[in-house]
């Protein structure tokens, strides 16, 4: 078995906390969280991992005040608008899941547009979640399979298999992460991968998202290499 992760997923949290720490506004923070994801993602294509899951914005994360939200919406477009040919030229595909009918028009036509320029690109794949919740992922899902049993598509005599069930899940052809990690002293999912997760190995550190840095990283890999990953089965 490989020792880097194939698939890394980080919880990037911590931002609101890094600003408040330092006197600044809670954007200020979200925007130090963008220049991270900037140097995880070169990290990441350095070590050889394949897919890396971002959870930049949950389903919870709606309840937050107005303008902390349109702040948000405005950064991830912004940073879509911007990085798209960056990603392109770094022969990186992004991907979104999440419940994209929840985002603004120009922010929809933004992920369009990042997914349709990176299409062709097989370095690494990174999936942002955007409105991203586990739930509502498996909600959809067993409503989409409830809906290939009424129009025949599929038998539904009996429960479905993970494989079958898997590919009713957003990007299901996306390995489940092998690693996920979350920042700023948390040890929480928050939603995050519920169902790809079950195997997951987890990695916590006390840093704030943007301060996670390569130090921080390459401890989650080291980590990583020594567990003993039985996946249910003997060793
Ligand atoms: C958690 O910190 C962080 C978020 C809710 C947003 C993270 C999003 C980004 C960094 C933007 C990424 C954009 C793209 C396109 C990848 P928090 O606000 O919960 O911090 P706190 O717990 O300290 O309050």
């Amino acid at each position: 078995m490989s020792r880097v992760p194939e698939h890394v997923a980080m919880i990037m949290d911590g931002n609101g906390r890094w600003a408040e720490m330092r006197g600044k506004s809670r954007l200020e923070g979200h925007r130090a969280g963008v220049r991270t994801v900037e140097r995880v993602v070169g990290w990441c294509r350095d070590a050889h991992v394949r897919y890396l899951t971002l959870y930049a914005f949950s389903t919870e994360n709606w309840k937050r005040p107005a303008e902390e939200v349109g702040d948000l919406m405005k950064l991830m477009t912004l940073v879509l608008k911007t990085k798209a040919a960056a990603f392109r030229d770094a022969n990186i595909r992004v991907r979104v899941i999440g419940r994209r009918a929840d985002l603004s028009q120009v922010l929809q036509r933004m992920i369009a547009k990042i997914e349709r320029m990176t299409d062709g690109c097989d370095g690494l794949q990174l999936i942002l979640a955007i409105s991203y919740g586990g739930r509502s992922e498996i909600a959809e899902a067993a409503y989409a399979y409830a809906c290939a049993v009424r129009d025949g598509k599929v038998s539904g005599a009996e429960v479905p298999s993970d494989a079958v069930f898997r590919s009713y899940l957003y990007a299901s052809d996306v390995p489940d992460p092998d690693m996920i990690i979350r920042t700023s002293g948390e040890f929480r999912l928050s939603n995050f991968l519920l169902w790809q997760s079950a195997y997951s190995e987890f990695w916590a550190t006390p840093v704030m998202w943007p301060d996670f840095g390569k130090d921080d990283f390459s401890a989650a890999l080291a980590s990583y290499a020594t567990r003993n990953r039985r996946m249910g089965g003997r060793p």
